[in-house]
């Protein structure tokens, strides 16, 4: 349990980064993109210019329609809730499980967990260290070394950005290329693709500039900036019943529909299905659900989020997902798909789709984000704002922009831990002897997804989600439960009692 000095310390980031980066109309137009790209000169796997037609020359209804599923911000036991509640359950057509995206900001993180969160297969991505818009360059590559040195998460699979706020510069997307980020995701496609005008661009590499925010953000477009090779993932709004003029873009779950004065979770959904199909049923262009997960976790003290908001959002992927040919994926199982484009029927030749364990014997030993493995191993890091847990060793003061690695805390005679080296892979690294338990790609991981059949097999995913009720059921709160497994029913202990009235303001601040 919390104390309440911690309890309150934490919703500190609600109140202070709940704001969306939300749209009201076009963010673009053609005048204002300027975009020009030759595609025999743009070729893949490292240069495609921004189309709303599918990559390779796929035919849409050979091409996967690909949902997107994002978190923000701070990684924590309440946002992994949040977040497992959703896709803890579901599979793909491969019988994979779900693999989402975290762009993670770092006050109030718990490391340990990303470090869980990495191992279990996500895509652990870049939010700034303490999330600041227009980000300088230590924010952005601060994060890259303190997620490195305190969660274990190779410097080679963080790949991507996203601005906190959504607010970004010219400047950001150059500081990101010159990084070696693959891509930034901040920018919004805001125009719906029924619209002969539509903004929503497959993922782009910046060869040719941007194409989308260029009526918001100067300096952008018409060219600019050139950036080779680096990608640009819009992200694609909802729209309601208000079409162009009405777009959703994060959390739409938090946003009055078609211009009502209240929530109603009935007319989300309708619109959500209503853009799913449009997109489903013209060019497959991506869907996203970018989520700020803390709104929807069951098990945040004071937080008391809407149960049949919750159960909207698992109808929804419960009716995409019995549709064929649809798969929710990370962004850089989305960019993997987009350099080298195949037919759905064969996603899973490409490796990021496939489900891999690593094969670490469950009696050992060894703080390697596994958590039977690591159990009892974990340095608890006590600082005042946000105490946190580590496999890697507690660093003497917080990470900032100015110092994202400090060094060790042997102030109590502690013995240093072991930071992850470049080869060798998380899961076998023991950072307390400091040995790789695996040096060959055979003894490292077993791939458990089962063939998805020829062209025109029944390719839907499974989503057992639960069913869409209106009213406040009693839903049992999902506990982090890593590596995907099913959901347990038992229902979490951490009731909202605490701060409830505050919670509640927090939320609507969220608005
Ligand atoms: C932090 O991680 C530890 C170890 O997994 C866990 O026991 C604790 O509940 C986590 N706390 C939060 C707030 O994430
Ligand atoms: C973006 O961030 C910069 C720097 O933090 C700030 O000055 C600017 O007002 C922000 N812009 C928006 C639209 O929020
Ligand atoms: C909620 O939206 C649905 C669908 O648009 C509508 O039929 C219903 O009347 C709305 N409910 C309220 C309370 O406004
Ligand atoms: C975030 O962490 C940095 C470094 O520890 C600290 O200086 C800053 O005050 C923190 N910001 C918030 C909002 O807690
Ligand atoms: C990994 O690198 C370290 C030194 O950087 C080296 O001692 C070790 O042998 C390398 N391991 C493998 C498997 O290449
Ligand atoms: C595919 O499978 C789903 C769920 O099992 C079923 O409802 C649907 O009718 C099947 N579609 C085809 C084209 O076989």
């Amino acid at each position: 349990m919390l104390l309440p000095y911690a309890v309150l310390s934490t919703l500190l980031p609600l109140l202070v980064f709940a704001q969306d980066g939300g749209i009201d109309g076009p963010t673009s137009s053609a005048a204002a993109a300027g975009y020009n790209c030759d595609p025999t000169k743009c070729v893949l796997p490292n240069c495609n210019c921004a189309s709303t037609s599918p990559p390779g020359g796929l035919k849409p209804s050979d091409t996967p329609q690909f949902i997107v599923f994002t978190a923000d911000d701070a990684v924590q036991s309440y946002t992994l809730d949040a977040v497992n509640q959703f896709l803890a359950q579901r599979k793909n057509p491969n019988g994979c499980p779900i693999k989402m995206t975290y762009f993670t900001s770092l006050n109030f993180t718990n490391y340990t967990l990303v470090t869980d969160w990495y191992v279990a297969g996500n895509e652990i991505a870049d939010h700034t260290m303490t999330h600041v818009g227009t980000p300088p360059a230590e924010e952005i590559n601060g994060n890259l070394i303190a997620l490195n040195a305190l969660a274990g998460i190779p410097l080679s699979s963080i790949q991507g950005f996203r601005a906190p706020f959504l607010n970004y510069s010219a400047d950001t997307l150059k500081l990101l290329a010159q990084a070696q980020f693959l891509y930034d995701s901040s920018s919004a496609a805001s125009i719906p693709v029924t619209d002969p005008g539509t903004d929503a661009f497959w993922p782009y590499t910046l060869d040719n500039g941007m194409a989308n925010n260029c009526l918001s953000v100067p300096g952008t477009c018409q060219g600019e900036p050139k950036l080779p090779g680096f990608w640009e993932i819009p992200m694609y709004a909802f729209f309601d019943d208000r079409g162009v003029n009405g777009p959703h873009l994060m959390d739409p779950w938090l946003d009055n529909a078609n211009g009502a004065s209240t929530i109603n979770d009935t007319a989300t959904l309708n619109y959500m299905k209503n853009t799913f199909t449009a997109h489903y049923s013209n060019n497959r262009q991506p869907i996203g659900l970018y989520t700020h997960p803390i709104h929807l976790s069951t098990t945040y003290p004071g937080v008391n989020p809407s149960q049949s908001t919750i159960a909207m959002i698992n109808n929804f992927l419960d009716w995409a997902q019995q549709q064929q040919d649809v798969w929710i994926v990370s962004n850089q199982q989305l960019l993997d798909f987009m350099r080298h484009p195949v037919p759905a029927s064969q996603l899973n030749t490409l490796d990021s789709f496939k489900c891999t364990t690593p094969q670490v014997d469950a009696s050992l030993q060894i703080c390697n984000g596994i958590p039977k493995n690591e159990a009892g191993l974990l340095s608890h890091c006590d600082f005042s704002d946000f105490p946190f847990y580590t496999c890697y060793g507690c660093p003497s003061v917080e990470p900032s922009p100015q110092n994202p690695n400090p060094s060790q805390d042997t102030s109590n005679g502690q013995q240093t831990r072991f930071r992850l080296p470049a080869n060798c892979s998380t899961a076998f690294w023991d950072p307390i002897a400091g040995k790789c338990l695996c040096n060959q790609g055979s003894c490292a991981f077993v791939d458990n997804s089962r063939p998805i059949g020829a062209n025109g097999a029944n390719l839907t995913g499974g989503g057992t989600g639960d069913a869409f009720v209106t009213g406040t059921g009693a839903q049992p709160a999902a506990s982090f439960i890593p590596f995907n497994a099913a959901l347990s029913s038992s229902p979490n202990a951490l009731v909202a009692i605490v701060l409830g009235a505050l919670g509640a303001l927090v939320l609507g601040a969220g608005l």
